[in-house]
């Protein structure tokens, strides 16, 4: 990893120099104001299926979160926030303790963050905030190889500073979207294909209800699925009538939607990249369902909105999408159809500009 004062030491070393003027141009590499952009993300299709090496297809959004700031010449960071809760000073402490274990020289940096993601909506503020700070410290991410091994160290620190198992879909997006188009990832090899949207859709996401990973809900997935590979082998690479085989009810259900939904990503993509936006929509409303019945991380709320959109005339087809327990769902519509929720657009990865 790069420490950015090394690095401008380094620089200075090039001409000739005095020790003032060393310490001079040090100072001025560090107080320059520097801006991360880190983007949030919604899930077209495939969720929990990331911590089983399986398929999902999100995108990086257009509501980002900000981070301003200078280097300091110590190791402390002082990094304020407006609108983050006391999480923010867990997500700091967790990066930088993985930079540094992952042997980072983590400079100290003073900023300011912002976000427009909504936080608690399971549009990936925290993957995002995550990034933002990674790349303030000064995490390589010129190559995608060093956003893929970004992300693993990030998806560490999420699992670090909330306790939750989670898989690596929010913290590969944020650093590898691509405007324009939604991230095909197999999340078993870390594959990425990115896959326009067609034009003619508007992609929107009505918010439903808060919501927290942190409960015990989402680890007891995570668990459920590794006990019926335990029966089967890899979900990734199961075969849906290999379930049966299952003898425990909840972890045959669990089996059940992870290897049908990888199925589906499949289709999905197939669907939308050869324009049969029919089929497209009738694979979100199956994810929905089984998500629902199957997998048991919908709510009541969740399903109302989801059978009034099934409903809405304009409306290809609509899911929960990403955690669940609350949060958000996702619909792609024909283009300027009036529905309630926000339009969002497809945005490139995290970026750092001075
Ligand atoms: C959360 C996790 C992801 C993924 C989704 C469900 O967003 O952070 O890793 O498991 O839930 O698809």
């Amino acid at each position: 990893m790069v420490d950015s004062l090394t690095a401008a030491t380094q620089q200075g070393q090039s001409e000739p120099t005095s020790p003032r003027r060393d310490r001079y141009r040090l100072w001025q590499m560090a107080s320059m104001i520097r801006r991360v952009r880190a983007p949030g993300r919604v899930n077209l299709i495939g969720d929990h299926t990331d911590y089983t090496g399986g398929l999902v297809l999100p995108m990086a959004i257009n509501f980002a979160t900000t981070l301003t700031y200078e280097l300091t010449l110590g190791r402390a960071s002082d990094i304020q926030s407006s609108n983050f809760d006391q999480n923010t000073s867990r997500y700091i402490s967790a990066v930088e303790a993985e930079m540094r274990e992952a042997g980072c020289d983590v400079p100290g940096i003073r900023g300011e963050l912002s976000t427009t993601i909504p936080v608690g909506a399971g549009l990936s503020s925290s993957a995002a905030l995550e990034t933002a700070l990674a790349l303030a410290f000064g995490a390589p991410s010129s190559t995608h190889e060093e956003r893929v091994a970004l992300a693993k160290l990030l998806q560490r620190a999420e699992q670090r500073a909330v306790g939750v198992p989670c898989g690596i879909m929010d913290q590969l997006i944020c650093l590898i979207g691509r405007k324009d188009h939604a991230a095909l990832i197999d999340c078993g090899t870390l594959d990425v294909t990115h896959v326009r949207i067609p034009d003619g859709i508007d992609v929107v996401v009505r918010f439903v209800a808060e919501r927290t990973l942190a409960g015990s809900e989402y680890a007891d997935r995570v668990a459920q699925c590794a006990l019926a590979e335990q029966t089967i082998g890899p979900l990734r690479l199961a075969d849906i009538d290999a379930v049966l085989s299952i003898e425990d009810v909840t972890a045959r259900k669990r089996a059940r939607h992870v290897i049908s939904e990888n199925g589906r990503v499949r289709e999905f993509v197939v669907a939308l990249s050869s324009g049969d936006l029919t089929t497209a929509g009738q694979l979100m409303f199956d994810s929905h369902q089984s998500l629902a019945t199957e997998f048991d991380v919908s709510t009541p709320q969740m399903d109302a909105v989801i059978d009034e959109m099934r409903r809405t005339p304009g409306v290809i087809g609509a899911r929960m999408t990403g955690g669940g327990f609350g949060g958000c769902v996702v619909a792609i519509v024909e283009r300027g159809v009036d529905i309630a929720g926000w339009r969002v657009s497809t945005a490139d990865g995290a970026s750092i500009s001075e």
